[in-house]
């Protein structure tokens, strides 16, 4: 893996605490443009204008998130029949027509910047700080796969109706990016957004249909995984499925796809991580806590990308573990709307019930480093907590919330490279030393898609640090990278020599 450059943040650190509730500023710019002027990832936005702010509370009052029904068996057979159907006009529509269309989606999704960010914070309790990166990244998703498409014009010949299934916790980015990049590469989709999260995807879908994509190229079936999920992967007119969420569901649905009776469909999976950052004797701590302190907080620790597990050399272990005693203290648990929060609740009852249960084993079985106060209380909060375990191998399974586990080593850095890959899942790495031949070594050693050096491991910035995982974590390519499109192709034909 090669080792991804350091850029600033989007956002301040919970540590450096954004504590003002009036309104949000906008992100600082990430890199200057040729001319010197400020730009946001790949929108352009120019932020060398005077600070803009954030209209959020008139968004969190006007919007509201309401229900959206299920499909049934029935609307998911039409669906998939009208698309079926629809798929040869929308692959004959030109390339940069389709490309058109994104960009188009992109300026409306930007322009109403403020109700999406209100929708995450109502309808998935996205802290101010993610909801305003999220609505960014879904922004960056349409317009680099519009330019990707563009380059690779001749390229883009749709499979047929490709099936995209998302996860509650990027309900907009990650919902978008999956069926911008299945529509502009000439599929018709049928899209299926997690159960928890329906209505910011029908926002979305509501979008896109207004900028240009056709009724027949587009729907969106709302409903369980098990019964609307499993009903569109077993569906004859499926030609490829992208999904995106854990390890478990994405294991069923290859097993479905693979029992079809019909010629192989391509399956892109993003899964899930139990990722590490490794910190050598030469690392600079409070880097280190800063690093630590947002890849395992922050979204409440419900990112596929969050770290889980911290491997801390012994000689500055009681440093660090001492810091982040502190650093949890000043983390703001409280309600996600307020610009002070640093950490929101869990998405529902059953991943409270499945974290809480962790914790309470690891407080039995593990000695407890710290545990965060809470400001507001609220239903499903999980308070940040940190654990250390006396061996790696004690950590089986993902667990998706803020919860951090340490592990103290002696000697062998390569060792402990050697003990991560051995857990199976490969999406993302830290490591933290100022020896560069030693970056480069172990970053080539990690059987890991995505490896950070002296920064933290959140956050891949669509088209200048592509995000995907190996092994347990998923199949590739990687998504905002440049050769994700390829994989919602067909091979294209070339004429028979006369
Ligand atoms: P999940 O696997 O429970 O659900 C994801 C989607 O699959 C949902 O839409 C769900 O309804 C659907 N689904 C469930 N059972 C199905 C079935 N049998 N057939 C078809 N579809 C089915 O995941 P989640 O809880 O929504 O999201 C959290 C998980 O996603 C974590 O494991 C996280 O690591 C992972 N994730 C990975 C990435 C990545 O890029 N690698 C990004 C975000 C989240
Ligand atoms: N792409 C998201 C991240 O990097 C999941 O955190």
């Amino acid at each position: 893996a090669d080792p991804l450059v350091q850029v600033p943040e989007l956002l301040g650190s919970p540590l450096q605490g954004l504590r003002d509730t009036s309104a949000l500023p906008l992100p600082p710019a990430l890199y200057l443009d040729e001319q010197g002027r400020g730009r946001a990832n790949s929108t352009g936005a120019d932020l060398t204008a005077p600070a803009q702010r954030l209209p959020l509370q008139a968004a969190l009052e006007a919007v509201r998130v309401e229900p959206v029904p299920e499909a049934t068996a029935a609307e998911v057979d039409a669906a998939m029949q009208r698309l079926q159907a629809g798929f040869a006009s929308w692959n004959g529509t030109p390339v940069p027509q389709r490309a058109a269309i994104l960009r188009r989606a992109a300026d409306a999704l930007d322009a109403r910047l403020p109700e999406f960010c209100a929708l995450l914070v109502k309808e998935a309790f996205k802290t101010q700080a993610d909801c305003v990166a999220e609505v960014r990244e879904a922004v960056d998703f349409l317009r680099y796969y519009a330019d990707i498409a563009e380059q690779d014009a001749a390229l883009m010949q749709g499979r047929g109706v490709f099936v995209c299934i998302s996860p509650w916790n990027f309900p907009l980015a990650i919902f978008a990016g999956q069926v911008a990049a299945a529509l502009v590469a000439g599929n018709a989709v049928a899209a299926k957004p997690a159960e928890q999260t329906p209505f910011v995807a029908l926002k979305m879908v509501e979008l896109l249909h207004a900028a240009g994509v056709p009724a027949d190229a587009l729907a969106l079936l709302h409903g369980a995984g098990e019964t609307v999920g499993a009903g569109l992967v077993a569906h004859a007119h499926t030609a490829g499925v992208c999904f995106t969420g854990s390890t478990a569901v994405a294991q069923i649905i290859n097993k479905a796809l693979a029992a079809k009776q019909n010629s192989p469909i391509p399956l892109i999976a993003e899964t899930g991580g139990l990722n590490a950052m490794v910190v050598d004797s030469t690392a600079l701590p409070e880097q280190v806590i800063d690093a630590v302190v947002q890849s395992a907080f922050r979204s409440a620790g419900q990112r596929c990308s969050a770290l889980r597990l911290l491997c801390v050399q012994d000689s500055i272990a009681d440093g660090v573990v001492e810091m982040l005693k502190g650093a949890l203290q000043q983390l703001w648990v409280g309600k996600p709307e307020q610009l002070a929060t640093d950490v929101g609740p869990v998405i529902d009852d059953e991943a409270h019930a499945n974290i809480a249960r962790h914790v309470e084993r690891l407080k039995r079985d593990a000695k407890l480093i710290a545990e965060a106060p809470v400001h507001d209380v609220l239903p499903r909060q999980i308070r940040p907590v940190a654990f250390e375990l006396e061996r790696i191998q004690q950590l089986g399974e993902e667990i998706f919330g803020p919860v951090l586990h340490v592990v103290r080593f002696q000697d062998s850095v390569d060792e402990v490279i050697k003990d991560i890959n051995a857990l199976g899942y490969g999406l993302t790495l830290g490591l933290q030393t100022r020896i560069d031949s030693r970056a480069q070594r172990l970053a080539d050693e990690a059987r890991i898609g995505n490896v950070y050096v002296n920064r933290n491991i959140i956050g891949a910035v669509v088209g200048v640090q592509p995000f995907g995982g190996e092994g347990l974590s998923g199949t590739g390519p990687k998504a905002g990278g440049p050769d994700y499109l390829r994989r919602f192709t067909a091979e294209p034909r070339v004429d028979a020599p006369a």
